[in-house]
Parts: C-alpha cells; structure tokens; sequence
C-alpha cells in the first residue's frame, strides 16, 4: 500500500525552476514538498549556463540568497562581437540604464537554493522520481513518485511541473489540449571548463569562417569555453590540443588577444534546440522553465526564463492562498508563452547571426548583419535590451 502524504503545492524537480518556486512560497507560509529524480550532488555537480540576467539577480537578492553572489559573482556590462578578426565591445550598461548581466555559474544558484531549502528544514526528497501525476483537472492534483521505501502518493492543491525537457509532467497533459513548436539545429555546441586565467574581462561571442566560438568564464581561476561542432561529436575526437587549437583559431584577433589555455577539467557536447508548449497549465498543473520551452544557449536566456516562470507562478499561487482569487493564475500562461517566444525570437536571432552554414552567402551576410549591428546605436540598444532581459514585472498578456 502507498503511503499518502499532503500538501499545498508539489513541485516536481528541483533544477533552479523548483527550486526557486519552493523559496518564494516558502516566504510566503505556502507549504511545498520538492521530488527530484536525481541525487544531490547529481544535481548540484552539474555544469549548466551561468549568465544571470538583472531580474534573476534581483530575484536571488529578492530571496535572501544574494550574499555569495554578490561576493562571488562577476558583474558584466558589456560584452564583444569578434569577426572578421576584430573585436566590437558592446556597452550594454550605456545602452540600458545602467542594467549588467552577472557570470555566476547555475550551478552556484542550485546550490545556494539547497543550502536555504535544507537550513529551514522544508522537504526536498532526492532519488524520488515522480512516476505518473494525475486528477490534474479536479481539485486534489496528485504525484506519485518512489523513494527507497518503496512507492508513494502526494496530495496537494496544485502540482508545478518544474521537471526540465525530459521530464514526466508535459506528459501528463492530454496532447490534445497542447500546442507544441520545435526546431532543431544542424549544429551543437562542444563546451570545456578549464583552470585558466580568463583573458578577458567579458564574454566574446565569435563568427569565424570555421564556426561559432564562445569564450566565457566561471570565476577569476576558471574559463567556459564553447566551440560550434556537429551534433553528433564523438568527443573521443576531441583531445585537448585539437579544442585549444581549434578555439584559439576562432577566437583570437587581430589585436592580439586570444584565449588563455589552461587544464581541461570537464568536457560535453550539447544539442541545440528551441521549443515551446502552449499552453503552459492544464486544470491545476502549471509547467514551468525547461519542461515548458527550451531555448538555444547563444542568448543566454534558459536559466532566466526559468526564473520569470517561477516569479510569476508564485505570484499567482500567493493570491489564490491569500484572497481565493484566480485572475493571476488564469494568466500565468498567457504571460508565460509571451516572455517565452520573445525569447525564442532574441536566441534565434543571435543563433542565426553567429553559426556558419556550409553556405558562404551566408557568411557574407552574417558579416554584414554583425557590421551594421555594431555600427549603428539602436541596433545596439535593442540587442542590450534583449541580452539583459526586461523586469520579471513588466510582463504583459496577449490580447489576441
Ligand atoms: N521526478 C522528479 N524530478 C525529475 C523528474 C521526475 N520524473 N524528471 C526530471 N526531474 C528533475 C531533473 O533531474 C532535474 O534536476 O527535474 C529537474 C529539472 O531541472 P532543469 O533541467 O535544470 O530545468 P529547470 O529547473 O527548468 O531549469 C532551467 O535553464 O539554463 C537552462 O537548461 C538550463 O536547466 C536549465 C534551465
Ligand atoms: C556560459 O558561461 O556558460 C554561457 C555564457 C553565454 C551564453 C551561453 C553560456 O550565451
């Protein structure tokens, strides 16, 4: 027999969109048990993006959790377009009153998020995957998931499908009642971690006749460096000189810069995909970040998205508590989808503009789409616009 359990919201999955959405119920007296398939340090181990956006950074400081940021997080505000082998800064700060991005790796978020769920002694199970999640359209939503005792049900008033691409909650909505919009890349992104010094203050984001490269970093130790490859890669190819030589050959330029080398110390490959689900809830379960829409990494806006979701979901989950009202949470998708495929919009953009095809008409066009954009200042003001991300307040709904 399972054992039953309650509560007033389940949250499947603790990647940041969970596990944020259990902090800002938290702080509201809103009870939340989190399931997450994986072990702790599975999830806190993994290497994921790493720009915050101005609203995310707002969000953590909002949560109380902005103190290890603050110390170790590098403040950007500005980045470089290389081609053509030079480097282009753009000033985003200039161009948007100030706002920055924040290089602080997911990763740091996830674990920030952990240490406060298991200080204030709030569940979080690891290795308790949810197994099927029903009643979604009546009033008692339910999860199933397995834990070591064996298989067990949770109770609760509304489930957030905080699962990631993979997971089971999209699923549990009858595709009839969803829209889904996908494409894929024929391109992935070869991404290292390296103990090496960055070479510079700020991302460069290169188009090179061989490829894409993208040259980030972690800390003032450690470097994230990402190089366009085939999808399929098979990563025994790629021995460390060959990515040293191939990144330098893409990013380095005229003026002399290149990237530092440094000791390879993790290695992946990562497709390139963007999807979205619309809409994003069905009854009384709400999808949010990955499980919802998957962005390509070039405008850094996963993570960020996932942030907004949980800010507006708990927004809306607050005033249901608090006065019975719905309005928010009927809008929660509508807001969601609108943020989302601006989004989409902004990341195709920026995978477009800087991914070689094997056609050099494209190139030629790519170089001229990046000469017109650096050299003239509203083309630069909405690309800082949409790289630093608006207000997680600002959202409106769709009036269609
Ligand atoms: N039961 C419980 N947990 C599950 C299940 C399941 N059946 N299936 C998946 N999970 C867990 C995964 O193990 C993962 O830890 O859900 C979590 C989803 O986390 P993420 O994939 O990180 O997704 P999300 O929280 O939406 O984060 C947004 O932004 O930068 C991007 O892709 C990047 O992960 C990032 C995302
Ligand atoms: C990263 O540092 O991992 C990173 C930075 C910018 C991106 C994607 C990933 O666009």
């Amino acid at each position: 027999m399972s054992i039953a359990q309650r509560t007033q919201v389940g949250i499947v999955g603790a990647g940041p969109a969970g596990l944020m959405l259990g902090r800002l119920l938290s702080l509201q007296g809103i009870d939340s048990v989190i399931l997450e398939a994986r072990s702790q340090s599975h999830v806190i181990d993994r290497v994921r993006a790493g720009v915050l956006e101005q609203a995310t950074v707002d969000l953590m400081h909002q949560v109380g959790l902005g103190q290890r940021l603050d110390l170790v997080g590098l403040r950007h505000e500005g980045l470089y377009l290389a081609f053509n082998g030079r480097r282009h800064r753009v000033d985003l700060s200039a161009a948007t009153n100030g706002r920055a991005i924040m290089v602080y790796g997911q990763h740091e978020v996830v674990r920030d998020l952990i240490d406060a769920r298991v200080a204030s002694g709030l569940p979080l199970h690891f290795e308790a995957p949810a197994v099927s999640i029903s009643d979604i359209t009546g009033r008692h939503p339910r999860v199933d998931y397995d834990d070591d005792s064996g298989r067990r049900v949770l109770n609760c008033d509304f489930i957030a499908g905080c699962d990631g691409f993979h997971g089971i909650a999209r699923g549990a909505i009858p595709s009839s009642a969803l829209q889904i919009y996908e494409r894929t890349y024929p391109f992935a992104w070869l991404g290292v971690l390296a103990n090496a010094p960055p070479s510079s203050h700020e991302l460069v984001y290169s188009l090179h006749e061989r490829g894409f490269a993208l040259f980030s970093m972690r800390s003032p130790t450690v470097s994230r460096l990402y190089l366009q490859c085939d999808p399929h890669t098979d990563l025994a190819e790629w021995p460390d000189d060959r990515i040293w030589s191939e990144l330098t050959e893409r990013l380095a330029t005229d003026d002399g810069w290149r990237p530092t080398e440094g000791e390879i110390t993790q290695k992946s490959v990562t497709a390139m995909r963007s999807f979205v689900t619309e809409p994003m809830h069905h009854g009384r379960l709400y999808l949010a970040g990955d499980a919802a829409h998957i962005v390509p990494p070039t405008g850094a806006k996963g993570l960020n998205l996932a942030m907004a979701d949980v800010h507006r979901l708990s927004q809306a989950i607050v005033e249901f508590y608090q006065s019975g009202r719905t309005d928010l949470l009927n809008t929660y998708s509508a807001r969601g989808v609108r943020r989302a495929w601006r989004a989409q919009a902004f990341s195709w953009r920026m995978t477009s503009l800087l991914h070689r095809t094997d056609n050099d008409f494209d190139y030629r066009r790519q170089l001229a789409e990046l000469e017109d954009l650096v050299s003239s200042p509203a083309a630069i003001a909405s690309f800082a616009e949409n790289y630093v991300g608006s207000d997680f307040s600002s959202e409106t709904t769709f009036s269609a």
